[in-house]
């Protein structure tokens, strides 16, 4: 139910907070660090690579995920859309783990894979927030995204949640393969809940940047680079999704060969920048779209990226975790935005909450 709530969606943005709280619970281990099931730690050590197979949202979870499994876990990752993958299998490593995130559990192109690599032999992960669903049954190693269910057909909750999750089998590995973390990942994740939840509390001030950026539009841009262009990916899909706004999330360095010829004045582009390392050359990204008529925003990090002037500043996290913040401003934008253009927030016309056709 949705109590108190004009909408699903709203609802399950500030569920977040308490989602990867829950999270933190469910994977404990007893020495009050991240525990998974060791038969899944033991399966993906012995892969020689991890193929992410998803769709949408959580295909830009999977990217996300692969950069943290890389980084962390020092395992090759590569992230492949289904219905690509499908017909257009790339060549396999010798030893291969699937790993299939999908927050209903039921999406066809995903199980299209799933079936056929089944057949092939190889080892097979679902990440579900959905127990007993098609991917989560024919799997053989399974984690559950513990976000409660999901009704707004825009993926919120699940979306941080798998995040958190590809964070937590990252972590484990690593452990398991006796690589030293410089950080302790509990407390991090503690502060990412707390500092989604500093966000949530923002929500005049989100909704007053949808207002100014995007209640005239009919096209926006996200620029970012490295895991803030990951969120844009998803920040311009929620965008779309709801607002019918269409928005591109774009590379930073990439906008000079071609797409920059569509900045004209007053085009919206929003930049995430909450890597210290590539924080001069996005800003250099926004000089540039702003020289030409673009109205530009920069949502930066607290004591890490931010400069005076940025329209939006989230509280500091640990540099792997910036997209499970990131997540909370890019779906209340779209969902203020949505607003502004009078549509229908929670079930938006021509899609389904699970995509059972391929
Ligand atoms: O249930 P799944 O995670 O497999 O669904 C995948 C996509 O259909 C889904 O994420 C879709 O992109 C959402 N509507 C995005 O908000």
């Amino acid at each position: 139910e949705k109590g108190a709530y004009p909408h699903y969606m709203l609802k399950e943005i500030d569920e977040q907070p308490a989602v990867l709280r829950r999270l933190l619970q469910e994977y404990k281990g007893k020495t009050g660090s991240i525990a998974i099931d060791p038969a899944i730690t033991r399966a993906i050590s012995e892969a020689d690579r991890l193929y992410i197979i998803a769709c949408g949202t959580s295909y830009h979870a999977g990217l996300v995920g692969r950069q943290l499994i890389e980084q962390i876990a020092q395992i090759p990752t590569e992230v492949h859309i289904s219905s690509e993958f499908s017909y257009n299998m790339p060549l396999l490593s010798k030893k291969p783990l699937f790993i299939f995130i999908s927050q209903s559990g039921e999406t066809a192109d995903s199980r299209a894979v799933l079936v056929k690599v089944k057949k092939l032999g190889y080892p097979t992960l679902t990440l579900t927030n959905v127990e007993g669903s098609t991917l989560y049954r024919e799997a053989d190693y399974k984690m559950l995204l513990f976000a409660g269910p999901e009704i707004a057909v825009a993926s919120t909750k699940a979306y941080t949640a798998q995040m958190a999750v590809l964070s937590f089998i990252a972590v484990a590995v690593a452990q398991g393969k006796g690589i030293k973390l410089d950080f302790d990942p509990v407390h991090e994740l503690s502060l990412v809940a707390q500092a989604m939840e500093r966000m949530i509390d923002e929500k005049a001030l989100l909704k007053e940047a949808a207002c100014d950026y995007l209640s005239v539009t009919r096209n926006a841009f996200y620029i970012g680079r490295g895991l803030d262009y990951y969120v844009c990916m998803e920040a311009a899909l929620k965008l779309k999704e709801i607002s019918y706004i269409q928005a591109e999330g774009f590379a930073g360095g990439e906008l000079k060969h071609g797409t920059i010829a569509l900045i004209e004045d007053g085009t919206p582009v929003l930049a995430f920048a909450t890597q210290e390392n590539v924080n001069n050359s996005i800003r250099n990204n926004v000089q540039e779209v702003t020289a030409r008529g673009a109205h530009t925003a920069i949502i930066s990090m607290e004591g890490v990226t931010a400069q005076p002037g940025d329209k939006i500043v989230l509280p500091k996290v640990h540099k792997s975790f910036t997209p499970l913040v990131s997540a909370i401003p890019l779906q209340l934008i779209a969902y203020y935005a949505a607003l502004q253009h009078e549509c229908d927030v929670d079930k938006p016309r021509n899609l389904a909450k699970s995509v059972t056709v391929e």
